[in-house]
């Protein structure tokens, strides 16, 4: 039994009042889209196919390889959308799954109850079985109406609803498994709306007309239902989702101090008895070891973070932090910082596209750009690397176990030899040789350091 998603995802979201096509809007880190194509993918097994239409090319340009595209060049309505896949599908799929970008946070579980229950019933008495959702704030979704034996009889817009009917708490979602070649068959039967729209909703009424069954089910959760049409609605799902994400991981043994403040995104990734203070936010591919402390107030974004690592109140941003390695409060790295195990960064410290070797100390105020250094080196306070001449970037080494003073200037390109010591206020203009004291303005070197030094 092959089952086919498709996407709709062709409207101009009105209602969100913006220039970025609503299913372009982001949740969490990843836009909205992103998740319908992520679920779809996960229940059938292959790629979905995608009706768009309004700001076609930013949309199309998002998806990619992702998924099969469909334009659908004027967005006479959601029955209008199913149509233009058609030509795509007819011959090629047994059931057709159809949902919405704009809700995306239903489950691959909730999906698969739905193609499970379409498939047990499969048969050319029921060609519908559709997702209904439970709720108090209708939010201006389609009412499910039945017949006084049960049956689902129609969905009504609430447009174009009866004071009765609007009084209805089950609503429809717009997520359906068809049966393909009766969807096929009806669908150029739905009639032209008041709107003048054709209405996937329609088809229910239309099936119950034949007298045809439609089955329904409910969503597992009713906060999978929420479907996006305002920024209000957008909030609403923005933390609804991250709840769950927060939920996962706690359950995977990751302590949230309090999760309705913390931030993780859908592809990050974290190990146990870590623990996360509020007002943090693990960004992009993040992945954070075992037995860490993250936060409070802190930013990690597409980084890489060992095991027993310590960030506090701090930026990171592209960079790789090895086990044991203590940051914060306030530090920043940025791309391509690499902490090698055991390093110790304090306050104020600034590192860019650098190498820091095992067990090096940087504790106070300084800027580390374009520098390798050996393991066990001590960078004193308020020491900066100059690597940019106003035109070019230089690089700055430091050999193992050499002490950069307070306040030295190491004026790139330049290398400090292992053992090597710089006197406070130093500006290194020149190398210094391995196990020398280099002092002044311009640092020269002044005698040979022994063993004991
Ligand atoms: C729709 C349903 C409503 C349901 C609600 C759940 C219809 C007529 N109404 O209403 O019963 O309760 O969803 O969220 O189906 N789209 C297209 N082409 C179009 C029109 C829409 O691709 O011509 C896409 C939109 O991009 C969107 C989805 O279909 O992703 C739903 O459209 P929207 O206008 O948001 O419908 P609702 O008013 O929410
Ligand atoms: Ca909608």
């Amino acid at each position: 039994m092959k089952t086919t998603a498709v996407i709709l995802a062709a409207g101009q979201g009105t209602r969100m009042r913006s220039n970025l096509p609503k299913v372009l809007h982001p949740l969490l880190g990843k836009p909205m889209l992103w998740y319908a194509l992520k679920t779809a993918r996960q229940v059938t097994g292959s790629a979905p196919v995608v009706v768009i239409g309004h700001e076609a090319d930013s949309v199309r340009k998002f998806i990619g390889d992702q998924a099969k595209v469909v334009v659908q060049e004027t967005q006479l309505g959601t029955g209008h959308a199913v149509q233009q896949v058609e030509e795509l599908l007819r011959g090629h799929s047994d059931q057709v799954l159809v949902i919405a970008a704009d809700m995306p946070l239903l489950s691959p579980e909730t999906l698969q109850d739905l193609i499970n229950a379409h498939a047990s019933r499969m048969s050319a008495e029921t060609p519908i079985t559709m997702l209904t959702t439970q709720s108090l704030d209708p939010r201006g979704f389609g009412r499910v109406v039945r017949d006084q034996s049960g049956r689902v009889v129609a969905i009504v817009e609430e447009a174009q609803a009866t004071p009765e009917q609007l009084a209805i708490r089950e609503l429809g979602t717009s997520v359906y498994c068809f049966s393909a070649n009766w969807l096929w068959e009806t669908l150029s039967r739905i009639p032209l709306s008041p709107k003048g729209e054709y209405y996937l909703t329609d088809l229910i009424g239309i099936a119950v007309s034949e007298n045809l069954s439609v089955q329904a089910i409910t969503a597992r959760d009713s906060r999978e239902a929420i479907g996006i049409n305002t920024r209000v609605h957008l909030a609403e799902a923005e933390t609804a989702l991250r709840r769950r994400i927060n939920e996962d991981w706690m359950l995977k043994g990751v302590t949230i101090i309090d999760p309705q403040n913390t931030y993780i995104e859908p592809d990050a990734d974290i190990g146990p008895d870590t623990v996360i203070w509020p007002n943090t936010f693990l960004q992009g591919a993040t992945q954070v070891g075992a037995g860490c402390t993250v936060g409070p107030n802190s930013i990690i974004r597409d980084t890489r973070i060992g095991d027993h690592c310590e960030i506090f109140a701090s930026v990171v941003e592209k960079a790789v932090i090895e086990d044991n390695v203590d940051i914060g409060p306030f530090a920043h790295l940025r791309r391509g910082a690499h902490l090698a195990k055991g390093v110790h960064m304090g306050n104020f410290g600034e590192v860019k596209n650098s190498y820091l070797g095992p067990g090096t100390k940087m504790g106070h105020f300084s800027y580390v750009g374009d520098t390798t250094t050996g393991s066990n080196v001590n960078i004193g306070a308020g020491t900066i690397t100059c690597n940019y001449d106003g035109q070019k970037k230089h690089p700055t080494e430091i050999g193992e176990g050499a002490f950069i003073g307070s306040d030295t200037m190491l004026v790139a390109p330049v290398k400090i030899g292992a053992g090597a010591r710089t006197g406070a206020g130093a500006v290194v203009t020149k190398d210094v040789p391995s196990h020398a004291l280099s002092v002044g303005m311009p640092a020269r070197v002044i005698r040979k350091l022994e063993k004991s030094d």
